[in-house]
């Protein structure tokens, strides 16, 4: 297992030194309160760590490599796709009123579909945006986490979950011995921030839903983890609270799904340190198939 920070991997050693010493599902389903002091403590030093070379982006956002998170997932050569564009005129008016505007036809073809991404132009976060955030990880991952939406760090970067709230959550796939390196692939709701970090609209979440739904029937993950509300109702379909809609394992089109607390939440209220890891601990044994 590679993780990011080194408190990363002591948290990682920590956890597996136990294991090693017979110590079985301590890990998570006995955590208990030192180990809950102990992982607050690393969140908050990692909450207090302004982005930094400890953990730089690893791929390039609008890089065409042959492997890392986007490389193509499918060996198809990239079709020609044509980026798209809000409709002309009325069909414009209306959807950045509020109203979806009608959708392009996305491409079954990976590469392709990054591409479209990275151009598109169907709302008005384009006009905000630096850059499209399109994924991190491998597509070769086990696991896909899907938060909300981009931030600062991930405007400037191009990269998901790369400040504060993004070293946490690879903190907590470390503890159950995942990471973007080896085994998750990450996206958001939206692929690009809203302006002051504000909730996405509904018209930002139907112009945007398509590339992530598109992403998941590409990457085939096996399990989902949504993070935070907006990526947990909208895939679950429904619209109760998070507090409901964790601690069960749903499905997303036959794809297992857990859904918890955003990092950045858990961050602010340590309250949600124990449900969080429940969570994950539902998600680990969906990984072991149990
Ligand atoms: N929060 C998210 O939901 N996604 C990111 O990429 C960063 C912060």
């Amino acid at each position: 297992m590679s993780v990011r920070s080194p408190l990363a991997a002591e948290m990682a050693r920590l956890l597996r030194q136990r294991l090693e010493l017979g110590a079985g599902d301590l890990v998570l389903d006995g955590l208990d309160r030192n180990d809950a002091l102990r992982l607050l403590a690393a969140a908050r030093t990692l909450a207090d760590t302004a982005p930094s070379a400890a953990s730089p982006p690893r791929v390039p956002a609008a890089s065409g490599a042959a492997s890392g998170p986007d490389a193509p997932v499918r060996p198809t050569p990239p079709a020609r796709t044509s980026v798209p564009t809000a409709a002309p005129e009325a069909d414009v008016a209306k959807g950045r009123a509020g109203a979806s505007p009608d959708l392009p036809v996305l491409p079954d073809d990976y590469e392709a579909l990054r591409e479209m991404a990275l151009g598109c132009t169907l709302c008005r976060l384009s006009e905000t945006r630096t850059q499209v955030v399109f994924s991190d990880g491998t597509p070769d991952a086990r696991l896909m986490v899907v938060g909300e939406a981009p931030g600062a760090n991930e405007d400037a970067t191009g990269l998901p979950f790369v400040g504060a709230a993004g070293r946490f959550l690879d903190l907590l796939l470390a503890c159950i011995d995942l990471s973007r390196e080896d085994s998750v692939y990450i996206a958001n709701v939206l692929k690009c921030r809203p302006p002051g970090n504000r909730n996405p609209l509904p018209v930002e979440i139907d112009c945007c839903a398509p590339y992530l739904k598109k992403q998941i029937e590409l990457v085939r993950p096996e399990v989902l983890l949504a993070v935070g509300t907006f990526s947990a109702q909208l895939l679950t379909g429904q619209t109760s609270t998070l507090g409901r809609l964790r601690g069960t394992v749903h499905s997303y089109q036959g794809v297992p799904l857990v859904v918890t607390y955003h990092p950045a939440a858990l961050l602010r209220n340590p309250k949600w340190t124990r449900p969080v890891w429940d969570d994950l601990q539902l998600l680990r044994g969906v990984l072991d198939g149990g």
